[in-house]
């Protein structure tokens, strides 16, 4: 059984250290949060068994705080903490669905046996529950939208990997779902009630990715000023997912072949071997072939990593997802918006299935949620999508009562502009991509006067 989760939801940094430490000392792995809105978000990504929210948070009540969450995740058990004088507060956030409530100054002691006896209520509560409405659910393969045999063998993986404990590799244009499958496969796997975490390499300054992902000792470098868990650790008994893999320091690169193989790691500045079951899902958008090639990543280490390999394809070769994927956000954002969106017309499909989509499905995301935002009826017309996407349509449009010469040039322009979007606008590679060089092609965007931003 892995250790329980739980979050604090507390804005004053003191009491929240004091109550998190009394916790950490009972081997829970805990959470913080300093407002409702962080608690949400933290909600999100780990299944969490307790929450302990403070009735008086900074601009908003701890009461409103516990109904958020249990709107968000009905599994978890909220306990509310009140100050002596604010028992009528209590017992209005246990008629809201606290299970108990907690009297300031805390008595740890009995707030242990609360917090055990909280526990038990939500493992009964976990196994009677369908699972319906969980984050497991959010993530389950039954939300895994896709229609293309493409998808169905990412799916096939995915349930494979989900079943094994082997460590993945995920490679795929940004914006392709890799994010999204690392999350299906840690919670439809064994782990999934164990923590999910996350760590983005390239978001963290170079010094501080191996304290980030081992954890140091206090004292082990500047700013050390108390011990820090690192992820490995923190993620035991669940899923690290390391994100653009590919931007991994080459000295860090040694340390995590190490782990992988030893399944031991050291916290910055001991030299006690620590343990960690986790199980690493590692993702990249860069070309880790080129990045070995030229001595930036370790071969060794992308074997060891590349145990099981999915790669999201791009959305313009599967272009079979885009209807269910529309769907499917068009339920998302019509609800959001408080809108009856049902459909989305034939003319604005067809300028959809024709765009090419250099940011994949987090892409067409925006575009269905920008559209969502511009309906006022029943279905999403041509009119509520962005200009840049019609008119990269519109250009056939208009070709069919043309002279040849004139239908030629089109066709030549609308190839040049669909090769330079897919390319990100990397002149040499839609070059490439169009079979001729790039001084031809350059000569062609003048003389066809294709501005230089033509998304715009
Ligand atoms: N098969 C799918 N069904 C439904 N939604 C999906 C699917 N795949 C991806 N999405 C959604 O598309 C968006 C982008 O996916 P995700 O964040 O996983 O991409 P990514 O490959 O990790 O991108 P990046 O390289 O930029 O990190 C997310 O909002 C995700 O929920
Ligand atoms: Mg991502």
């Amino acid at each position: 059984m892995s250790k329980a989760n739980i979050l604090i939801v507390e804005d004053d940094p003191l009491q929240r250290k004091l109550i998190k430490e009394n916790l950490e000392r009972e081997d829970y792995a805990v959470f913080e949060a300093s407002s409702g809105r962080e608690a949400l978000d933290i909600i999100d990504v780990h299944p969490m068994d307790i929450a302990v929210v403070d009735f008086k948070l900074d601009g908003e009540t701890g009461i409103s705080v516990i109904v958020d969450i249990l709107k968000r995740n009905p599994l978890v058990t909220p306990l509310m903490v009140t100050a002596f004088a604010n028992i009528e507060n209590a017992v209005e956030a246990i008629k809201k669905g606290a299970y108990d409530y907690i009297v300031k100054p805390i008595d740890f002691a009995k707030f242990l046996l609360v917090i055990a006896r909280a526990l038990e209520r939500q493992r009964l509560k976990r196994e009677i529950s369908l699972l319906q409405d969980s984050l497991a659910e959010k993530f389950s393969a039954k939300n895994f939208v896709f229609n293309s045999s493409r998808m169905e063998e990412v799916a096939f993986l995915v349930s494979k990997a989900a079943k094994s404990g082997a460590t993945v590799l995920i490679s795929g244009e940004t914006g392709a779902g890799k994010d999204f499958v690392a999350r299906t496969i840690h919670f439809s796997s064994k782990r999934k009630e164990g923590p999910y975490l996350a760590v983005n390499i390239p978001s963290l300054p170079e010094t501080l990715i191996e304290s980030e992902l081992f954890g140091a000792e206090k004292g082990s470098f500047t700013g050390a000023y108390e011990r820090k868990t690192g992820k490995f650790e923190a993620a035991s008994g669940g899923t690290l997912f390391l994100d653009e893999i590919g931007d991994l320091p080459l000295q860090l690169q040694v340390k995590l072949l190490r782990f992988l193989q030893e399944k031991e790691f050291y916290r910055l500045g001991s030299s006690k071997p620590l343990k960690s079951d986790v199980r690493i899902v590692a993702a990249t958008n860069r070309d880790l072939d080129l990045l070995m090639k030229e001595e930036k990543f370790r071969p060794d280490l992308y074997y060891r990593l590349n145990v099981i390999h999915i790669h999201v394809p791009p959305l313009r070769e599967r272009k079979e997802d885009i209807p269910p994927l529309v769907d499917h956000f068009i339920r998302k954002y019509s609800e959001k918006e408080g809108k009856n969106i049902e459909e989305i017309s034939a003319e604005a499909m067809n300028t959809l299935l024709k765009y090419s989509f250099p940011g994949n499905i987090r892409e067409l995301e925006n575009i269905v949620e920008r559209a969502a935002v511009f309906c006022d009826g029943k279905a999403i017309t041509s009119t509520d999508l962005p200009v840049f996407i019609k008119e990269m349509s519109e250009d056939e449009l208009v070709e069919e009562g043309l002279p040849l010469k004139d239908r030629v040039k089109a066709l030549e322009v609308r190839e040049i502009k669909r090769a330079l979007l897919e390319s990100g606008l990397v002149k040499s590679k839609a070059a490439r991509a169009l079979g001729i060089t790039e001084r031809m092609l350059s000569y062609k965007i003048k003389i066809y006067k294709i501005p230089a931003d033509i998304k715009h």
